[in-house]
This record gives structure tokens, sequence and C-alpha cells, in this order.
């Protein structure tokens, strides 16, 4: 089988024969084979394992046949060489030992050598690379969505004490967003090298902010990352999170080839906000992989047309599998975005 790189064509915004699809924690425990593994290691462990890992990563690629597999890890890991103790809950998600709040814990964190500190992810990826035929996208969080975690401690609802920083101590807040930005751009840059053919950096908590607390709190470390990763030689990806739509307009100047957005505003709206300089991701809820196939299939394809009405469009969900989705209606709805959209392209 020849490499497969619709993916990283319609990032690009090239043409392409079908449009082509992955999806957010397409490794999960909506698989039965994730189910057994996480049985014998924890989820920390599997990220810890280069060959079980990339065994990992590999699994829904060719259960489902999408078009790029994701490096099975989560956006806590490059936190731990940092210097945050934390561990990942199951049903409940990352805690730490003790929260980042005042000058001196966010003066002890360091800048992260991914060679040494992180090499296990980089003998993952260079697994990865030799394995796949559909290109590795490699990920972190971003700076608003890390710091959600170091600054409360674990997951929230309302980010309290995360605000609580941004508006009462700006230049802590800043200094936060810059230790996390230098970290963000030194992991992606070594997962590149070790042969990741993109990067995605997800900010999943972001629309928890105004747009104006956004511009100024968290734009500016944004506007950075991406400036600072403009000559890598693949395709970044920025997941600026769920109930983002009012943020739209901001991205419009991010170097960033591609955007992700959820289902809350359409594709053709979500272009319209963004503005056509780049490709658009999204934006199934994921909620609809447990509707009748019926539903799902004109949901598909209204997602479909309105991606197909201008260059760049990549398939995803609006954010990850739930473990409730049956497998199987995500290969039957994987097949279907390749073939309609392959029929639409034929046609034009
Ligand atoms: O297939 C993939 O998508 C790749 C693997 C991946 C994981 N986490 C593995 C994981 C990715 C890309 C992530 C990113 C991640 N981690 C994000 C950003 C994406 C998003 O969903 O918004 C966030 C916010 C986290 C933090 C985190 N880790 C949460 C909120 C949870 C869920 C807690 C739960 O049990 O529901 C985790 C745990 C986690 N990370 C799981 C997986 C597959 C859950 C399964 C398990 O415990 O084995």
């Amino acid at each position: 089988m020849s490499f497969n790189d619709t993916f990283i064509r319609a990032c690009l915004k090239q043409e392409i024969e079908h449009v082509p699809v992955w999806y957010m924690r397409q490794a999960g425990r909506y698989q039965a084979e994730y189910r057994e593994i996480r049985k014998k290691h924890t989820l920390l462990e599997i990220c810890r394992i280069p060959e079980l890992c990339a065994e990992v990563t590999i699994l829904p690629v060719q259960q489902l046949g999408v078009d790029a597999a994701i490096l099975f890890s989560d956006i806590m890991v490059p936190l731990g060489p940092m210097g945050v103790k934390y561990d990942i809950i199951e049903k409940r998600g990352p805690i730490l030992e003790t929260p980042f709040r005042n000058a001196d814990d966010i003066a002890s964190l360091r800048n992260i050598e991914p060679e040494e500190d992180l090499s296990y992810v980089l003998e993952t990826i260079q697994i990865l690379a030799r394995e796949l035929k559909v290109p590795l996208i490699g990920f972190t969080g971003a700076p608003f969505t890390l710091a959600s975690y170091m600054v409360e401690g674990g997951p929230s609802r309302n980010y309290i004490r995360t605000k609580q920083m941004m508006y009462g101590q700006p230049e802590l807040w800043n200094r936060l967003m810059e230790k996390l930005g230098s970290m963000i751009v030194t992991y992606l840059k070594a997962q590149i090298s070790a042969g990741a053919g993109a990067v995605q950096i997800f900010d999943s908590w972001a629309g928890a902010l105004a747009p104006e607390d956004y511009k100024q709190y968290v734009y500016p470390t944004m506007k950075r990352i991406f400036q600072e990763l403009k000559e890598v030689p693949v395709p970044k990806i920025y997941f600026g999170g769920v109930s983002s739509g009012e943020l739209l307009p901001l991205w419009n100047d991010l170097d960033a080839d591609v955007m992700g957005i959820d289902w809350r505003v359409s594709i053709r709206e979500g272009r319209k906000r963004i503005g056509n300089n780049h490709a658009i991701q999204g934006n199934l809820d994921p909620t609809m992989l447990l509707a009748p196939w019926s539903k799902l299939e004109s949901k598909a394809k209204e997602i479909i047309d309105q991606g197909l009405e201008a260059p760049g469009f990549v398939f995803n969900l609006g954010h990850g599998i739930f473990p409730e989705v049956p497998g199987d209606m995500l290969k039957r709805l994987t097949d279907y975005v390749h073939e309609y959209s392959h029929s639409v392209l034929n046609k034009q």
C-alpha cells in the first residue's frame, strides 16, 4: 500500500480525491482492545512503553481506515519534566498533587529537554513514522488549557482560580503563559524532528473566555507559538476548543494552517468568521455517533457539502469520541465520508 497523504494535502488546501477524516480520541475506551490493554497498564504506562504506545496509536487506523493517526499520549505528559506532579484519574481527568498558584510555584517550572526528558515519546514517533501509511499527528495542549489544570489542580467547570490569576496577577499569568509557550514550541519541534507529519495544539477549554479576555491574556502567546513554528515543514492545526464560536475572528491572523471548530458553529459560518486563509477541521457533535444512522448520515453530508465549498477541509468531530460510541458506527461514517466526498469531487 502506498502512503496516503490526502490529510496533508487538505491541510495545505491542495487538491484531493476525497475528504480526509480522523477523529479526536480515536484511540480509547470505545475499543474493546484498548479496554483490555488498560486492564494491565495505566494510561501513563502505555505512553511510556514505545512499542505498546505505537500499537495503540495504529489500532484505530487499521480498524477505521482513517486518513491520519494521532500519537497516543496526553496533554499532561510534557508537564511532568517541567516539574508538575500529576496523575490521570479515570472518569475525572488530570489531578495535581499541588496546584501552581504563586510566584514561587511558577518560578520552579523548568523548560523541557525532549531528547532526555521525553525520549519515550520521540521513540514512539520514530516507530510510527516507519510503520504508518498515513501521516502521524503529534500534539500538545495549549497554554490556557494546560494552565487551567495547573492552577485549578484538576478539571474545572468555571475556571475560578485560573481567571483569578489572570485578572488579579497578570504578570504572574504572563510568566506562566511564556513558560508554557516555550515548552510547546520545543516539544512540537522535537516531535516533528522525530517524524510527526503534522501537529495539533489542543486548546480545549479556551471557549470559557470572553473574546476580549482571550485577546488580552491568551492570544499573544498563541501568536508567538505559531510564529515560532512558521518555518517548520509540516501543517499546524489549532483546535481552539469547545464553545469557542465567539473567538473565531481572533484566530484569523494566527499562522496555523488548519483551525478546528466544534458543532455549535457550522463549517460555512466558521469559514466566514475565521476567514479563508485557513483550512477548517471539524465539526460533528460526537453525540451524533449515538443517533440513528439516517440522522448521522444527513448531518455528515451537510458538513461535507459545506466543507467542499472552499479548498481545505478535514472531517473530524467537534470534540473527542465518548466510550459509549459503537466502533462500527465510526467505521461506517469513515466509509461514508470517503465515498460521498469522492463522488462529489468527481462530478466537479
Ligand atoms: O486518540 C487520541 O485522541 C490520542 C490520545 C489523547 C489522549 N488525551 C489520551 C487519553 C489525546 C489527544 C489527549 C488530549 C487531551 N487530554 C486533552 C485535549 C483533547 C480534549 O479531549 O479536549 C485533554 C483536555 C486531556 C486531559 C484529559 N486526559 C482528560 C480530560 C481525560 C478524560 C478523563 C476520563 O477518564 O474521561 C484524560 C484521560 C485520557 N487521555 C483518556 C485517553 C484515551 C481516557 C481513557 C483512559 O483513561 O484510558
